[in-house]
């Protein structure tokens, strides 16, 4: 008879929890002397690992850690380097990461209240402290209201998925406005809206609730354009708005972004709020993507981003960026619950219970597509916890004073040039086109500086294209992000001189 296979005793898991705990404290230790982006040739570890699952256990795990050194280990991109700035930041700090930890080994499923409700009341509270401690205004959380408040936060598990829920939740809104006859038949009329320097997120999100047919069908997806400075025209969200609007169409989302993934560039929410309101009123739903920039809004210096946020629907930025908290963790508000659960709302018999029939609960189930959900909340309450928001603030404004450090030095020298405003940690800047030098001879120069510096594994930079003004052709241009958690003075400054040494 089988009894099932043998379980690790609990003397053996503390061990094991220590050699791991060990293992990361020593990649920790030692992860800024590896070079930053993986060296492997693709295939490599695929080909080093076994093409069958083992039939035989291995009761001691020694081997399995010692090949997570000998191959795995050296086929990351070290994301937690100092010298790491590509991309956005994506930070961790060991009390997320035994948050993260106690979750795994508490093993609850939050689907439901009832099915945790520690899983569901902790999400609520910490959600409300992060809300509150990034100023949203009082009808994006719970309050004293609790359960029953009209509005309030969850973790959702990137800013996509945040995306994805905001705009069914829109398309929901916008149809209930209609008589029920007519819904239907309003479909292939629902128009959604973000700028030309929004995430993919967003247009990936209109491809899955089905208003676009692939990335270049703009029949029901409109693509804003940018002033100067990259962010949101408004006059022209408001005549696209207008124009579709006398058409019979139906505008039902528009996704503004607070910190832009190209250049950081923040969208005026006010005026942005204030043109959907002038032409369509209040139905169609007000997203707002400050995926990586909104963390900032733990200062209040950056906090005027924010002006215009009581005209929006829902908001979402991710600590999983750069607050500390380690992947996955999208905070996402709305001040629209019934919008967003009207959207998402499915009950089938067996998820039934006496406290979600009576309403006096929130069931997370509803504010997301999947059913099943971790208890992530552990790991935003350790971060509170152990730093507090000074903690917090104080990390922001580390990275952004390190940025402004790096701004300065790259002005400092004649060959280069910022190739947009700083808004907070990130820095676009490129070699400055020599004089008679074609834009694509510049762009070229740049893409090899690129090149160069990475390969050296000494540092990992990304770049992004970013649109010209007026007749001004586009730009190719170097992006270097600063948040890391171990990335202090010393690495920026190593990092400007390896760049100012390779610049030719
Ligand atoms: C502005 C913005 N929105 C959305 C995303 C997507 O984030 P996620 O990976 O959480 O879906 C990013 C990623 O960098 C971003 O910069």
């Amino acid at each position: 008879m089988d009894e099932g296979p043998t379980h690790m005793t609990g003397q053996h898991f503390r061990d094991l929890a220590g050699r791991v705990a060990s293992l990361i404290e020593r990649y920790w230790d030692g992860v800024d002397a590896r070079p930053v982006r993986a060296t492997v040739t693709p295939g490599a570890l695929l080909e080093a690992l076994p093409a069958r699952a083992p039939e035989a256990g291995e009761a001691s795990l020694d081997r399995c850690l010692a090949d997570v050194e000998r191959l795995v280990l050296p086929a990351l991109t070290h994301w937690q380097s100092a010298n790491f700035y590509a991309y956005f930041p994506s930070n961790i700090s060991s009390p997320s990461v035994l948050g993260e930890f106690l979750s795994a080994g508490l093993g609850v499923q939050g689907m439901l209240w009832a099915t945790s409700p520690a899983a569901t009341e902790l999400e609520m509270r910490v959600l409300d402290w992060l809300g509150g401690a990034i100023g949203l205004p009082d009808p994006f959380l719970f309050g004293t209201a609790g359960a029953r408040a009209s509005g309030g936060g969850v973790i959702q598990g990137t800013a996509s998925d945040a995306a994805l829920a905001a705009l069914v939740a829109g398309r929901w809104r916008t149809l209930r406005s209609l008589p029920e006859n007519a819904r239907r038949a309003a479909l292939p009329r629902l128009t959604a809206y973000t700028s030309t320097q929004a995430h993919s997120s967003i247009l990936k999100a209109a491809m899955i609730a089905g208003l676009a047919l692939g990335p270049e069908d703009h029949e029901q997806f409109r693509l804003v354009p940018v002033r100067e400075d990259l962010s949101m025209d408004p006059a022209a969200l408001e005549s696209m708005l207008r124009a579709d609007v006398a058409r019979g169409l139906l505008p039902c989302f528009v996704s503004a972004t607070l910190g832009t993934t190209s250049s950081t560039a923040i969208d005026p929410l006010d005026a942005v709020g204030g043109a959907i309101r002038g032409v369509c009123g209040s139905t169609p739903w007000l997203h707002v993507d400050a995926a990586h920039s909104g963390s900032a809004c733990v200062c209040p210096e950056h906090r005027a981003m924010l002006r215009g946020i009581e005209l929006a629907d829902s908001f979402c930025f991710n600590p999983h960026k750069w607050l500390l908290t380690n992947f996955d963790c999208n905070c996402f508000w709305t001040r629209d619950r019934a919008s967003l659960t009207g959207a998402m709302s499915v009950t089938p018999e067996y998820l039934r219970n006496a406290p979600s029939d009576a309403g006096a609960v929130v069931d997370y189930r509803d504010w997301h597509v999947p059913l099943g959900r971790r208890f992530r909340a552990l790991k935003l309450w350790f971060v509170l916890r152990y730093y507090g928001l000074e903690g917090l603030r104080s990390h922001i404004r580390h990275g952004v004073r390190l940025a402004a450090l790096f701004e300065e030095l790259a002005r400092s020298d004649a060959r280069f040039e910022v190739a947009a405003e700083r808004s907070l940690n990130l820095v676009c800047f490129r070699l400055s086109p020599r004089a008679g030098e074609a834009p694509e001879q510049t762009d070229a120069r740049n893409r090899e500086l690129l090149e160069r510096l990475n390969a050296t594994g000494r540092l990992y930079l990304s770049h992004t294209v970013l649109p010209g003004s007026g007749p001004a052709p586009a730009r190719y241009v170097l992006r270097m992000a600063i948040g890391a958690v171990r990335t202090r003075e010393e690495h920026v400054r190593a990092a400007w001189d390896l760049i100012a040494a390779s610049a030719g």
